[in-house]
């Protein structure tokens, strides 16, 4: 119930330079996720957002205050970590009372708060039970519990189902989605898993090496990357890339030849541009057998995955793969055209790996 605000927050750790430069606006109540590879900055931004961290450069401003110098205890957020930590010692109630415990709320009080947030995630059950007496997925939820029930302004999650098995993982997935708009909290959530960054997200922000590449919709990082590295990092399989050469109103695919698609003419014009990467996601595009107009290639590989294929298909030595109907069927090498939707094709910049239009708004 809060918008966050990071103005140009910097981040070192000694000579390291962690968070470069962050600016980042979470609207109220959305599903902000910080998706990257390991040690990109995720975790240090969140802790940073909470106040564990203190940025070497920058401010942050829940709606107009400044917190930037607020110790995490005054900033009214809800923490989960990737391991949830729960007190041992402590019975499933005592750990969820234990943030209202140390605000010296009432005892009746605290009775009925602990009550309703188990309720909410079906661990009414539990409450007398100690940590170990727990699977992980409950003690997943006591965790989460454990930070809602102070109601914060900010839920800030670090990774919170990664340790859990991947059936448990997509069922806690949909249930904290809907928990989190039905609660109307401001949510930031780290993760490196792409699926989960789609799947639950408002908005997701790419980062990598302590810079924001990307933040956009699920559908507009998914099908509009900025970078090569956005494309590849979304998506399973990845974008395809291959490398190819303008040729007046083609693109030239090593031995094959494609037409400038529309929405790149007159980018490709204005800067006169040469050599470019051309990418494509693996459901954009469509196998037809033998020799037509589209990309020539040999079938490679073929590998059912129940309701569909992936194909990969050699171009001259050069893979990409391709999703095909399950129906259908290949046999190893045989020749193939690979037709892409143009309207779903990016082009990239040899060198900077960036989206043309990007290059061109520049
Ligand atoms: N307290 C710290 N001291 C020194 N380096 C750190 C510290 N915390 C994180 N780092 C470094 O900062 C980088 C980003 O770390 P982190 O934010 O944990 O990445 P992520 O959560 O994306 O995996 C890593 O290279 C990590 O080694
Ligand atoms: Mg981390």
């Amino acid at each position: 119930m809060v918008e966050i605000t990071l103005k140009g927050i910097t981040k070192r750790f000694g000579n390291f330079l962690a968070l470069d430069n962050i600016n980042l606006k979470i609207n109220d109540r959305e599903f902000m996720a910080l998706l990257g590879p390991s040690g990109s900055g995720k975790s240090t931004l969140l802790y940073t957002i909470a106040g564990i961290y203190r940025p070497t450069r920058g401010r942050i401003y829940f709606d107009d205050r400044d917190v930037t110098d607020i110790p995490p205890k005054d900033r009214n957020v809800g923490l989960v970590f990737q391991n949830w930590a729960l007190y041992p010692h402590m019975t499933v109630f005592e750990n969820i009372a234990f943030p209202l415990e140390l605000r010296k709320v009432p005892r009746d009080e605290i009775e009925r708060k602990v009550r309703e947030v188990a309720k909410m995630l079906h661990i009414e059950n539990l409450l007398h039970r100690y940590p170990w007496q727990l699977s992980g997925g409950q003690q997943q939820r006591v965790a989460i519990a454990r930070a809602l029930v102070k109601e914060p302004d900010v839920l800030l999650l670090d990774e919170p189902l990664s340790n859990l098995d991947t059936l448990l993982r997509l069922e806690v997935r949909a249930e904290l989605k809907r928990l989190q708009k039905e609660l109307g909290i401001t949510a930031v959530y780290v993760t490196h898993d792409q699926a989960e960054a789609l799947a639950m997200a408002d908005r997701i922000a790419v980062i990598k090496e302590g810079k924001i590449l990307q933040v956009g919709t699920p559908n507009e990082v998914y099908y509009k990357p900025k970078y090569k590295f956005v494309g590849w990092f979304l998506g399973n399989p990845p974008m395809n890339f291959v490398e190819a050469e303008v040729e007046g109103d083609y693109l030239r695919v090593y031995s094959s030849r494609i037409p400038v698609p529309s929405h790149y003419r007159e980018i490709i014009e204005k800067l006169g541009i040469k050599e470019v990467i051309l990418g494509f996601r693996p459901h954009d595009a469509q196998i037809v057998k033998g020799v037509g107009d589209g990309l020539l290639g040999e079938v490679y590989s073929f590998e059912p995955l129940g309701r569909e294929q992936i194909v990969t298909i050699s171009l001259d030595g050069v893979f990409i793969k391709v999703f095909a109907p399950e129906e259908e069927s290949f046999t190893f090498g045989e020749k193939v055209t690979v037709e892409i939707r143009e309207d779903r094709i990016i082009l990239f910049d040899k060198e900077k790996e960036v989206a043309l239009e990007y290059l061109y708004k520049d």
